[in-house]
């Protein structure tokens, strides 16, 4: 199947590891030019040696979600180097796990910043290049937890699902420029995030971390733990030209775990 992908910019935040990564090298083989960064300089390294095996057309450096001057300043490179950017993926590091009472509202603020406050600001930096075009794709990772709320995971919770409603209003007004604007939101998924959780999970209740997953891994109705390639699948084909009349949504990708109807 075609997605018509080929030729098209894609820059990829958070790019390096896990569900980012896994996005970063299938829009590559799809032909896309690729841009990624994240914290570390050798993570985006690692990745644009791999990634260099697949494509010519790539580009990236170390840039933290969270300083949002540095992020626009890092779509101006990509804007000078590739075109104006068509896919914007806006993934990052998901907030520290805890409950209400574990948290300063410094950690709130910066929670806002990282989920909520950096979706706003690249994509108002990105909106305009899209416009003219009347062609872009914008797809942000959130969480299953935007639907199925998780007790220790309260800041990501709380801005994600802001981040929901911020999508979904917008999605309506960029439509017509053939502009779409989606969320996809991960169950459990074998990256270094879930294994951070898992071992916290484990600390906390005495098992070990071979437990915690396997506990998990039994609440899916699937009964395992989901692949970032799988969830990468999902994000290239919301990118896509065929994915065209889909906007405002919020995709699950959980093995079925999500208990609810819509
Ligand atoms: N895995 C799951 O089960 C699951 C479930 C629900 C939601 N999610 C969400 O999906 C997103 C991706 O998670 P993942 O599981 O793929 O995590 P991961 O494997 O730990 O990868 C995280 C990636 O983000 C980069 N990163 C972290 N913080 C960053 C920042 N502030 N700025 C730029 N890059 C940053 C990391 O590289 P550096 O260390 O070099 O920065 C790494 O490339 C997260 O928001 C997470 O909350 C994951």
């Amino acid at each position: 199947m075609d997605l018509f992908l080929k030729g098209k910019t894609a820059l990829i935040f958070a790019g390096t590891q896990g569900i980012g990564r896994a996005t970063a090298e299938l829009l590559a083989l799809e032909g896309c030019k690729v841009a990624i960064s994240s914290r570390k300089q050798e993570n985006v390294d690692k990745t644009l040696d791999d990634l260099s095996k697949i494509t010519g057309s790539i580009y990236g450096r170390k840039c933290d979600v969270a300083d949002l001057d540095d992020s626009t300043v890092f779509i101006d490179e990509v804007k000078s180097k590739f075109g104006d950017v068509d896919i914007l993926v806006h993934n990052s590091g998901g907030p520290s796990s805890g409950y209400f009472e574990d948290f300063k509202i410094e950690d709130w603020d910066i929670a806002y910043n990282l989920i909520l406050r950096s979706v706003i600001k690249t994509t108002n930096h990105i909106l305009p290049g899209m416009k003219n075009k009347k062609w872009g794709r914008i797809i942000n990772i959130t969480s299953l937890s935007v639907k199925q709320p998780f007790e220790n995971l309260i800041l990501s919770t709380t801005f994600r699902t802001g981040l929901t409603g911020m999508v979904k209003t917008l999605s309506q007004q960029v439509a017509e420029y053939n502009i779409t604007i989606n969320n996809v939101a991960p169950g459990f998924i074998k990256t270094g995030r879930l294994e951070h959780l898992a071992s916290e999970i484990a600390k906390q209740s005495g098992n070990t971390i071979e437990t915690v997953f396997e506990s998990m891994a039994d609440s899916v109705p699937a009964k395992r733990i989901g692949e970032p390639a799988e969830v990468a699948s999902l994000i290239v084909f919301l990118a896509s030209e065929l994915a065209g009349y889909i906007t405002g949504s919020t995709i699950n990708i959980d093995g079925g775990r999500y208990k609810g109807l819509l």
